[in-house]
């Protein structure tokens, strides 16, 4: 069933909207006039509670893994209990920063083997996050597992299935789409803000080497401090290569490139805005500029996506770009834009952008006579709208990750449904997988984005 376009009535009930709280906000807290023509309305969200203490542990205690625990402990009521990494040295400061009390191990059986653990952070390189993921699952644990879900498009299938057999708490960590921005854009979308979505894209801008992932190699990285056999997973042997351990984005054997890495973020606010389950069609082109420290993947990478019409959004097209060697970096964005307008989404601002006189509906002929009859009594000047409306979140608003992490461990208290649970984690992360495959196969990837099959 196609989506109704935007009605006139819907769309004229939205400026209305816009106009009045417009017009009252002088008298209205929290809605700023900013500058000429931008208006600021805050963003608010209902209290925290605390509540009793969920045990987590935290597979994977790198750059990520730390940010995420941090961020899971800094919820009221949770507690780290435990560390698994394959490097020593994380596991030295993991007790530093937790706790010499935690629990500490190389192998993530022995975290899952615990009974005194709850849930579990999986923040390992991409290519460890399936086989994790699932034993978890399967021994009865909650998980928060990062972006992307998946190494490998086949891979997905498997997640699902384990989320669904044990009735798993399972959220996939693209974190932005928990955010007051993403929700708002939402909102703004269903209203018919921007009109009816034609096309929506997304830029990631980079320029250091840490931003290009050529990260620090600790001074006493070996096979010692290092478990590499593990490491490898099923992927080929190879003499120990502490590059590839501490720079494994780079490889495609454990790291998804760009567009696994930073994509996949894109992927995740868009469907969450749209309701998409995704492209049905899937291009790519780039290639590898400037960073030719033996990486296998490219530091530029271009995605083209052609979305079906659904019941919840009508065909439109997007268009991804990630650059590694941007001079004006640093800097990322997701433009959604309408035939009435466009919003760019923020975890924590909107900027809506609207067209100052929209004359689609319009005949300009009929247009024209208008104008010269009226000019003959009074040609009299017309309010206009603003051309933009700025939403921003409060002042101390906690941000996307804290309440990705909240939304979380209510699903594990209450029950509820998780933002972003294995099948959307799935359709996220496939779209994103694909664009590497048709960079490197050089061919347009048709995908069923409802079934997750590729079309044949
Ligand atoms: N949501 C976000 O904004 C965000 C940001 C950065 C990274 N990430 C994701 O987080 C994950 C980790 O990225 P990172 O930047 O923290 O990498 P990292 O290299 O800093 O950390 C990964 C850690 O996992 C350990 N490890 C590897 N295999 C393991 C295994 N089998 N068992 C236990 N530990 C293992 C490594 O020793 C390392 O300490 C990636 O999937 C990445 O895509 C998400």
């Amino acid at each position: 069933m196609s989506r109704k376009p935007v009605s006139q009535n819907s769309r004229r009930k939205f400026i209305s909207n816009v106009a009045q709280t417009v017009v009252a906000s002088a008298a209205i807290p929290g809605f700023i006039k900013a500058a000429e023509g931008e208006y600021y309305e805050a963003m608010k969200r209902e209290q925290y509670a605390a509540n009793d203490n969920i045990q987590i542990a935290v597979i994977g205690a790198g750059g990520m893994g730390t940010a995420d625990a941090d961020t899971a402990i800094s919820v009221p009521g949770v507690k780290i209990v435990a560390a698994c990494d394959l490097y020593d040295g994380r596991l030295i400061a993991a007790k530093e920063r937790y706790g010499k009390d935690i629990f500490t191990t190389r192998n993530y059986r022995e975290i899952l083997g615990r009974k005194d653990i709850d849930a579990v952070i999986v923040a390992t390189p991409d290519h460890w996050h399936k086989d994790i993921s699932v034993d978890a699952m399967n021994s009865g644990k909650s998980v928060y597992c990062e972006k992307p879900m998946v190494h490998d498009v086949s891979e997905g299938a498997a997640v699902v299935d384990a989320q669904n057999r044990n009735k798993a708490i399972f959220q996939v960590g693209s974190q932005g789409l928990s955010s007051l921005g993403n929700e708002k854009a939402k909102e703004l979308l269903a209203a018919g803000a921007i009109g009816k979505l034609n096309y929506a894209e997304g830029f990631w801008a980079r320029n250091s080497p840490f931003g290009a992932w050529q990260y620090d190699i600790p001074a006493d990285a070996s096979e010692k401090t290092v478990d590499w056999k593990m490491f490898l997973n099923k992927y080929p042997d190879r003499p120990f290569d502490a590059k590839r351990f501490f720079r494994w984005r780079c490889y495609k054997d454990y790291g998804t490139g760009v567009s696994g890495d930073l994509f996949v973020h894109l992927f995740s606010s868009l469907h969450f805005i749209t309701g998409s389950a995704g492209p049905d069609k899937v291009m790519a082109t780039g290639g590898l500029r400037f960073w030719k420290d033996g990486r296998e993947v490219p530091d530029i990478l271009l995605g083209m996506f052609d979305y079906p019409e659904t019941n919840k959004h009508p065909a439109f097209n997007l268009s991804l770009r990630v650059n590694f060697v941007d001079g004006t970096a640093d800097n990322t964005y997701l433009r959604l834009v309408g035939n009435e307008g466009s919003m760019n989404v923020e975890w924590e601002k909107v900027v809506l952008t609207r067209n100052k006189a929209y004359a689609a509906a319009d005949d300009p002929l009929l247009k024209t006579k208008q104008v010269k009859e009226d000019a003959i009594l009074y040609e009299r000047k017309k309010m206009i709208a603003p051309d933009a409306t700025v939403f921003k979140s409060e002042e101390g608003y906690k941000g996307a990750h804290f309440d990705h992490f909240y939304n979380f461990f209510k699903g594990i208290r209450t029950g509820t449904a998780v933002t972003e649970d294995a099948l959307f984690g799935y359709r996220a992360a496939a779209p994103a997988l694909l664009c590497n495959d048709s960079y490197f196969l050089e061919k347009a990837i048709q995908w069923d984005p409802v079934k997750l099959k590729l079309k044949t």
